[in-house]
């Protein structure tokens, strides 16, 4: 641990190395699900006026590419989907990858919304590089519904908020999702992470404070503590340049309600 390595490109090998390796989940009813982040020395995910996130490196977003690349499905919250606008799709390199190991170019993309009003002009609608399903409730006005079923498979929950774990339970039932990346916001992942819904977190730590109370850290804004204090193991740590990349397996309870 600790030994700087340098690895500047898109490897396609070592990506395909980790496809090898990548298991089945050690919970049977749902996918093992991989949370990754950037945040700065000071732990903000992003400004208080939530700008997409730019003060990482070039090497963080091939690192993201990457897990991205490893999942059979990434999932992404509305508002982190509105305010950076991504596509979620992956490099050519890593579709090759994908590709020779049987699997999909890309990973299905996964979008959860209580409220549903998604705008179908978003850049993610622009490309059919995989699946789009959105898991969202009846809440999701009639125009919207139209409009996003053309480009997405809508799930529409009878209840006022999503069910993360039934959500999980679908992917891996209906979909057959093993592994889902999950790309955040802070809002989705701490509802996860209460749930016991995370098993992984790549964290980089970006060589910036931003300061500000109302700049939101890895587990967002609230003032709430976690329902209990979450035990992380540090499987790996890699510096590069100036960033560290952590990865950190989560602990669950020995006995799981989920
Ligand atoms: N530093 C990083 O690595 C990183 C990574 C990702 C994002 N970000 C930044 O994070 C900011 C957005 O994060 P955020 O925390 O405000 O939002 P978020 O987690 O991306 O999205 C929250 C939204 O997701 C929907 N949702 C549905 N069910 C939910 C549930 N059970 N729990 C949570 N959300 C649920 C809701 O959408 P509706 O409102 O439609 O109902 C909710 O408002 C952006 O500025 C983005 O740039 C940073």
């Amino acid at each position: 641990m600790g030994s700087a390595k340098r690895n500047k490109n898109v490897s396609g090998s070592s990506v395909s190395r980790q496809l090898r390796r990548k298991g089945s989940s050690p919970i049977p009813s749902r996918p093992f699900v991989v949370a990754t982040f950037a945040m700065t020395v000071d732990g903000k995910t992003t400004t208080r006026n939530f700008t997409p996130v730019d003060f990482t490196s070039r090497e963080d977003k091939l690192h993201l590419f990457r897990q991205r690349a490893l999942a059979d499905a990434v999932l992404i919250g509305h508002t982190s989907l509105k305010r950076d606008n991504v596509r979620l799709g992956i490099p050519a390199k890593l579709q090759k990858a994908r590709r020779k190991h049987g699997q999909t170019p890309a990973p299905i993309r996964v979008i959860v919304s209580d409220k549903g009003k998604i705008d179908n002009q978003l850049n993610i609608f622009q490309t059919n590089i995989s699946p789009i399903i959105i898991f969202s409730t009846r809440q999701m006005p009639q125009k919207y519904r139209q409009a996003l079923r053309e480009k997405a498979t809508l799930h529409l929950t009878r209840a006022q908020h999503v069910d993360l774990a039934a959500i999980l339970r679908t992917l891996r039932d209906s979909y057959k999702i093993r592994t889902v990346a999950c790309e955040g916001g802070p809002t989705l992942f701490r509802a996860l992470l209460e749930r016991g819904l995370v098993d992984q977190l790549n964290l980089t730590i970006a060589p910036y404070m931003f300061g500000g109370a109302n700049a939101p850290t890895l587990t967002g804004l609230s003032k709430e503590f976690l329902p209990a204090s979450v035990h992380c193991t540090l499987t790996d740590m890699r510096v590069v340049g100036e960033e560290c990349f952590l990865t950190y397996r989560i602990k669950h309870p020995r006995r799981r309600s989920k």
